[in-house]
């Protein structure tokens, strides 16, 4: 069957539904196709900090009572090292910019719900997407639904179908330049029933390496410690983790995290990806398709909706006004965003984790620079003004 469209969105993560709902908002049709179901995309654990130009993109869609409902606004965060916890006040360095914690589960579940308010197609457990003729004006995806062959024909491919995609794999290889960079650590990852004793983020460095304080609401924490790439979960009994993630975060006054009941655990691995260029004839990549940032900036989601934002925008240009300027300058422009925000999610990465390959000589350096953070207006001002995110461009 054969189903004619303006734009087929690849993929239902963060990406592609904020894509659709932009595109719907400008009357720009669309078919969104899904491999997983809708439970497995809702339910997947993922980051949940919202930089400033993300909350208001979601107002501005029209999607974000719930999340000026149940968000938390934080003004702030903490860097803990030597015993001590610095707060980094970010609203009073950034005129006022702040982060909304709320998981990109939420993000993802308010969305489809708009999704299927607007009536357009969101098409879950499509399988065996391909896509075709992305070099002439009518490109198609084809997929599988229920043993169906399915067709979907439209004037542009967006390809937002996160980093193991098909869509990236579809531009001819040399022209696609990616830029990769693994880290010789990743995140062990909890969620825990647990009232938040700190009401905001806490990232710490300490000898045994990095740990991260944060929360999903008023009685759900969110923590992460730093573990080997290839740890086995198997090795990290519930008392092993409480206990490596109290002795890191500890602070001097007495705080450490509460602890309660371990419902999730994963490994989160962490590595830097550039896909350059982001578009090849009317196949465009957004979000984890077109770049991946180790987690520990919380820039991934942030970068995606940054990304369609520029998209929609660019497409609407060309179905308005015939203009080719915004679909042209789309690689350009998202890069200039994607590299400042590796280099900042870099820099956050390698200042706050122990390397084993590290000697005492880069371990003071390291705390020299954190020392030099907490007590340097500058250099407080540049972490307050990457972390909260500049305004999308
Ligand atoms: N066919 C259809 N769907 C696919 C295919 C395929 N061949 N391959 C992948 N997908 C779907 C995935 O199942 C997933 O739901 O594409 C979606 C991609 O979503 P995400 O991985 O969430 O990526 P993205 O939307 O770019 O979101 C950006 O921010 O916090 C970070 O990495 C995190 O999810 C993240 C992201
Ligand atoms: C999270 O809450 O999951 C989280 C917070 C901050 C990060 C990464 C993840 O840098």
């Amino acid at each position: 069957m054969t189903h004619r469209t303006q734009v087929a969105i690849v993929g239902a993560g963060p990406a592609g539904l904020i894509l659709g709902q932009l595109l719907h908002n400008a009357g720009i049709d669309s078919v969104i196709v899904e491999r997983h179901t809708r439970d497995h995309v809702v339910e997947r654990v993922r980051a949940g900090v919202l930089e400033q130009g993300t909350v208001d993109l979601m107002h501005e869609m029209g999607v974000g009572d719930r999340l000026a409902r149940e968000g938390l606004r934080h003004d702030g965060i903490y860097i803990a090292f030597g015993g001590e916890r610095h707060r980094i006040d970010l609203a009073g360095l950034t005129a006022g910019r702040a982060i909304t914690v709320y998981g990109q589960n939420e993000v993802v579940r308010d969305l489809i719900a708009a999704r299927e308010r607007s009536g357009r197609p969101l098409v879950f457990e499509a399988t065996g997407a391909s896509v075709h003729d992305i070099d002439s004006t009518h490109p198609t995806v084809r997929y599988r639904l229920a043993g169906d062959e399915h067709e979907i024909a439209s004037d542009f491919i967006a390809g937002c179908d996160g980093s193991h995609g098909i869509c990236r794999l579809a531009m001819p290889s040399p022209v696609v330049h990616p830029y990769e960079r693994e880290y010789p650590f990743a995140w062990l990852g909890i969620l825990a029933r647990a009232a938040p004793s700190c009401p905001e983020l806490v990232y710490s460095l300490h000898e045994h390496g990095f740990a991260l304080f944060s929360m999903r609401s008023t009685g759900v924490t969110r923590l992460y410690l730093q573990c080997e790439p290839d740890e086995d979960l198997q090795r990290w009994p519930d008392d092993r983790i409480w206990g490596e993630l109290t002795t890191r975060l500890r602070t001097n006054d007495g705080w450490q995290p509460a602890v309660g009941e371990i419902t999730q655990k994963s490994i989160t691995p962490m590595r830097s990806v550039v896909v350059d260029p982001m578009q090849w004839g009317r196949l465009l990549l957004a979000g984890d398709a077109a770049h991946i940032v180790p987690p520990t900036g919380a820039k991934g989601l942030n970068l995606a909706a940054a990304d369609v934002w520029r998209l929609a925008g660019a497409i609407g240009e060309f179905y308005g006004t015939g203009s080719e300027v915004g679909l042209r300058t789309y690689t350009e422009r998202g890069l200039r965003r994607t590299w400042r925000a590796q280099r900042f999610s870099w820099w956050m990465t390698s200042t706050l984790h122990r390397s084993a390959s590290a000697n005492p000589f880069d371990h003071k350096r390291q705390l020299a620079e954190l020392d030099y953070l907490v007590h340097s207006q500058a250099a407080m001002t540049s972490l307050a003004e990457n972390y909260a995110g500049v305004p999308f461009a």
